[in-house]
């Protein structure tokens, strides 16, 4: 039998049902309990007359049922003006306990400000039954079935990339490393060298969603050792231009779209409302940056800190994109080539990447790749990776399309989409450096 979801109780008025769902209030008052039941979609209030005998039952069993246990609950569904409550009641014949609460709750579901954030981690399967943090998930869920959307409409495949790999793709200090039987593996911090294989594959588009780790031993609001990447790679482009021409319109589609199905329930809930981006991405070069930085708000750093982004200067960024651009979103571009990866194509030896900025922090690195052969060898030995990168250099031997294209934080996404204040919220399960549990 289909369950019946709570918001479509409407659609079944004065018909002998079932419902079932998670016992959130009790009122156990002279003639009458009050049974408020939940389940993922809303509430609905169950009342039972205490002075009628065929009630006796069931009166007995709410007498000794604890909040938080799930029920079943069998009878009809009435109008009644009197109830809060959507103005209707259930009105039950039969109550029947699929699984029972402990008394004691160890946190309080309903006010997340009631414990410290450690303690609703760790009991969150408890914490996601508050509404506020179970619905970053559904929207979360959208968010990623609007980008991956976007991707088939034009032509991208997902692929499915290993996690277990025997060389560090980003930089080798932030890599997990595995006993892997007699050797050492490693987690991989990115799908980067096989999304750039299945362009050599001549696959012309493809993409990934999956688990990224890196060994960050960072206690930031927006720092994980595990997150979500969405990652894609096409080819036959001219420049990392084309890249962020695609990057900008995949986010405008998805925010579009998320704010079509989501706009209300983001502003209810988190106080935020999802903009869906009007005009063109601005983009500014990293130099230029930091001297608008300083004209305007008066930043002074130090010269040799602005060969890459601080996190105040990508705060700050964020206010100069709206002041002038009204964006929320901004491009930087032209960073340093010790700050980049080796991959990155190189013009007059600028890397030819970006990374875009949103609210205020970074979201995404992308770049156009170099894949010449001779060239990506002599980028890779100059960092000192040739040895460990040899079988990602093979893959450049035998022909390979320009390509480029960008990785994108799902997690830190969703936190910045619904201004919430840390990564810790916006991940279903949160990893840190203190934490691999629940
Ligand atoms: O900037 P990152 O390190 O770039 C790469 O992984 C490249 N392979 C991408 C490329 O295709 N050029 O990571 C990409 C994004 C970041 O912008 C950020 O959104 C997210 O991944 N990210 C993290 N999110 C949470 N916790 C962390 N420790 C993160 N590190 C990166
Ligand atoms: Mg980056």
């Amino acid at each position: 039998m289909k369950k019946i979801y709570f918001n479509e109780l409407e659609n079944y008025f004065d018909k002998e049902i079932e419902i079932c769902g998670f016992v959130e209030n009790i009122r156990n008052i002279k003639w009458v309990q009050f049974i408020v039941l939940r389940d993922s979609t809303e509430k609905i209030q169950v009342t039972i007359e205490k002075s009628e005998e065929k009630n006796q039952e069931m009166v007995e069993l709410v007498n000794n049922l604890s909040v938080e246990s799930t029920i079943k609950v069998t009878g009809s569904l009435k109008k009644n003006e009197n109830v809060k409550l959507r103005g209707m009641e259930f009105i039950p014949t039969k109550i029947e306990i699929t699984s029972k609460s402990d008394l004691e709750l160890p946190l309080n579901i309903h006010d997340k400000e009631a414990q410290l954030l450690d303690q609703r981690l760790d009991y969150r399967w408890l914490d996601l039954r508050n509404e506020y943090n179970f619905n970053i998930f559904k929207i979360q869920s959208d968010l990623v079935k609007y980008m991956r959307e976007f991707l088939y409409n034009n032509d991208f495949t997902e692929i499915h990339t290993p996690k277990l790999i025997g060389a560090a793709s980003e930089s080798g200090s932030e890599v997990f490393e595995v006993k892997y039987f007699d050797r050492n593996a490693y987690l991989a911090q990115s799908p980067q060298f096989y999304k750039q294989m299945a362009i050599a594959s001549g696959f012309d588009r493809v993409f990934e969603v999956a688990p990224v780790f890196r060994a960050e031993n960072s206690n930031t609001n927006r720092h994980t050792t595990e997150f979500t990447g969405f990652d894609l790679e096409f080819a036959y482009i001219d420049s990392y231009q084309d890249v962020m021409d695609l990057e900008e319109e995949l986010l405008t589609y998805a925010l579009k779209k998320l704010n079509e199905k989501h706009g209300e329930l983001a502003k209810r809930l988190y106080n935020k409302e999802i903009v869906v981006p009007k005009n063109k991405f601005p983009r500014i070069k990293l130099k230029d940056l930091y001297m608008e930085l300083e004209k305007r708000y008066n930043y002074k750093i130090d010269e040799s800190e602005k060969n890459d982004l601080t996190t105040e200067a990508e705060k700050l960024s964020y206010k100069y994109a709206m002041e002038e651009f009204g964006s929320e979103f901004i491009f930087v571009t032209d960073f340093p080539k010790d700050k980049r990866a080796f991959y990155h194509m190189r013009e007059n030896d600028i890397p030819q990447g970006y990374d875009l900025i949103y609210r205020g922090v970074e979201i995404t690195t992308g770049a156009q790749r170099e894949h010449r052969y001779d060239v990506l060898v002599k980028q890779a030995k100059e960092k000192g990776l040739d040895k460990d990168v040899e079988f990602y250099l093979e893959f450049f031997k035998y022909g390979c399309p320009p390509h480029g294209g960008f990785g994108l934080g799902i997690d830190r996404l969703t936190m910045l989409i619904l201004g919430i204040a840390t990564i810790k919220e916006s991940m279903f399960i949160f990893r840190g450096p203190n934490r691999l549990t629940p």
